[in-house]
């Protein structure tokens, strides 16, 4: 038992900046961070995103030069989105040997062989309705979807990416991928699952980023229901089962139970997605005065990590790399 005032005065180890950093219990370190990267078609564009201030659409020619840039800050895990020229209703172009994210991944590992390549595995982004995959009627035909993604996935590792990381929450995803690529030699390509994806009003700015908003309806048929967790649990527990190497809670502010309960109840490495509407409110509040973006965004990014995540998604990497350790 610890003493109780006035022997015990908490504020002591509080005196200093030096003190406060000394009995930190964690802190950011750029190693932390994942960093997502917007490619378009097209040549000499680095295009900001309006929805995200600070973030842009790059052209392969302009990325290699941001993916120095972000070596040089330390930041070296990137997370790959892909804005096709071309869209069709089954989202086929995503499996395209010369698609935008297999070029872009091709164009990385020849240019800046150190960065770890991870790519989002999806649909949305390449079909003409918007949803994640092969539409039966108004209903997501999960079965069909799902080889789909075995086929993207061989087609990213064939690339060079050196993770695949499902997006969709199709059920069987994570087995199916696991199977097609070993299946094809590529036993040492990783699978990062997006394992809890909740129905989030905060992916807001990102499906204007992509173009991938649905046409209409919404995700609540595959995506989770915010009012659950333990069934976060389950699909957790059933991603390990099927063979994902690394869990990922998305969003994160508003589900830091969910990130908390998976790395009590799992061994596997928790990644947080602090997603677009997070980045953007407080790109928000900062301009309208109504706090300091900075400190929101290192307050956030550490309750985080406090939470339990091993890795962090953010949009603020570069930004405030300055600022970790
Ligand atoms: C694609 C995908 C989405 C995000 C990452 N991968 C969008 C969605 O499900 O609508 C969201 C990222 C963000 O909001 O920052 N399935
Ligand atoms: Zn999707």
């Amino acid at each position: 038992m610890s003493a109780s005032f006035p022997a015990s005065r908490l504020s002591r180890l509080r005196k200093s900046p030096a003190m406060r950093q000394m009995f930190a219990e964690n802190s950011l370190r750029v190693s932390d961070f994942i960093v997502p990267l917007f490619v378009v078609p097209g040549s000499g564009v680095k295009k900001e995103i309006s929805s995200m201030p600070g973030q842009y659409h790059f052209s392969l020619d302009m990325l290699s030069e941001e993916v120095k840039r972000l070596g040089d800050q330390g930041l070296n895990n990137l997370l790959l989105f892909g804005i096709p020229e071309n869209k069709d209703p089954e989202g086929m172009v995503a499996c395209d040997q010369n698609g935008i994210v297999q070029q872009a991944a091709r164009t990385l590992r020849e240019n800046c062989p150190s960065a770890v390549l991870i790519a989002d595995l999806c649909f949305c982004e390449y079909t003409t309705h918007g949803y994640c995959g092969v539409m039966d009627g108004d209903r997501l035909d999960h079965d069909v979807t799902r080889k789909n993604l075995g086929t993207q996935a061989i087609s990213l590792a064939r690339s060079g990416v050196d993770i695949v990381a499902p997006s969709g929450m199709i059920d069987g995803m994570v087995g199916q991928i696991r199977s097609d690529l070993d299946a094809e030699k590529f036993q040492d390509v990783a699978i990062m699952s997006y394992s809890v994806k909740y129905a989030s009003a905060w992916y807001g700015p990102f499906r204007d980023a992509v173009e991938s908003a649905p046409d209409s309806g919404d995700r609540k048929s595959h995506q989770m229901n915010a009012a659950n967790s333990r069934e976060a649990l389950r699909e957790a527990k059933q991603d390990i089962a099927e063979g994902a190497d690394c869990l990922i809670v998305k969003p994160a502010l508003s589900f830091l139970d969910i990130i908390y309960s998976l790395k009590q109840e799992t061994d596997l490495p928790v990644i947080a997605y602090n997603v677009s509407g997070e980045y953007s409110m407080i790109k928000a509040a900062g301009k309208l005065g109504l706090a300091d973006e900075k400190e929101l965004a290192i307050e956030t990014l550490t309750s985080i990590k406090r939470s339990g995540a091993d890795l962090i998604i953010s949009y603020f990497a570069s930004q405030l790399a300055s600022k970790f350790l």
